[in-house]
């Protein structure tokens, strides 16, 4: 991920112009950090499958980051979590404006489908990762869930709704990862397996983020946690216990699931999965 970061690095927003501080405003949140775990789901696939691709695929892993980043900028605004912190920096709306956070949001989103256009792959493979990133991280995606996040703070929804709830949130946009990275590999014959199996681990992700929420302080996370109270988090409805028991569950299904897939996509993926699937059980 060394390079993913680097490449990361080069390839910063940039917009020069009488606007005291709207460059640096863009590129604040991405020099912050984060786990970049999107991006290393789709870089594991395309080692896996056709590491002569890694360099190209670089710049999907980036869309994905940048999409992802703009939904956190945009969920930290007063309107949506109002939270002061973000990858243990304070937030754009409080270091700048709301103004400047809702437009950062709106630059990144929009850049990330510029860098997939301009990516050195073929405009047959280009079409198909502007269209997932799309159709994952839009209208029926990561802004529906978070459309439904917001409109039931306080109205509490059955299981099933919240499942669909944090699949379109969170899900949706880490499946589409694995799926990109299938796609730019040009081994689409598994892209259906790794969409499927993202969506549960998405969801798994999720869980465990609503756990983290009461478990961690704002410092260990770097955001603001004890947040979620009125939310349909996991951890609100169904109670500390029942959650862990649920991410347990999951966590057992994705690691038996993982042992299906081929030697080469378990040696690339196994060691963020096994991360990630167990973060819930703390360390
Ligand atoms: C946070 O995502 C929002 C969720 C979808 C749970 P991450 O936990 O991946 O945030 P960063 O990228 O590491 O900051
Ligand atoms: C947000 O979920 C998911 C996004 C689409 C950004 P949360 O609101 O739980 O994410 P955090 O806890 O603020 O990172
Ligand atoms: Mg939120
Ligand atoms: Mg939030
Ligand atoms: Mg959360």
């Amino acid at each position: 991920m060394q390079n993913f970061e680097q490449f990361l690095l080069d390839n910063l927003p940039q917009s020069q112009s009488i606007h005291p501080h709207y460059e640096s405003a863009l590129q604040n949140m991405l020099q912050a950090g984060g786990k970049r775990f999107r991006p290393a789901l789709l870089l594991s696939v395309v080692k896996a499958y056709n590491p002569l691709m890694l360099d190209s695929a670089r710049h999907g892993a980036l869309a994905i980051e940048l999409l992802h980043t703009y939904s956190l900028i945009h969920d930290d605004l007063p309107a949506m979590d109002d939270s002061p912190l973000r990858r243990g920096n304070p937030t754009l709306h409080v270091v700048y404006d709301e103004v400047t956070a809702i437009l950062v949001g709106d630059a990144l989103n929009t850049y990330a489908f510029e860098v997939l256009s301009k990516a050195p792959l073929s405009d047959e493979v280009k079409i198909k990762l502007i269209r997932e990133l799309a159709q994952n991280g839009g209208l029926n995606g990561m802004v529906l869930g978070q459309a439904i996040d917001c409109y039931f703070e306080n109205r509490p929804l059955q299981l099933e709704d919240i499942k669909t709830l944090h699949t379109n949130k969170t899900a949706k946009l880490i499946a589409a990862s694995l799926k990109m990275g299938a796609i730019i590999a040009g081994h689409e014959d598994v892209a259906e397996k790794l969409y499927d199996f993202g969506i549960q681990l998405g969801l798994l992700f999720q869980i465990q983020d609503d756990i983290l929420d009461v478990t961690q302080s704002s410092e260990e996370a770097g955001k603001l946690t004890n947040n979620d109270e009125d939310k349909n988090s996991f951890v609100t409805i169904l109670g500390l216990d029942e959650a862990l028991r649920e991410a347990n569950v999951l966590a057992d299904a994705l690691t038996e699931q993982m042992c299906s897939f081929d030697e080469s996509l378990q040696r690339e993926l196994s060691p963020i999965l096994t991360k990630y699937i167990n973060r819930h059980k703390g360390n």
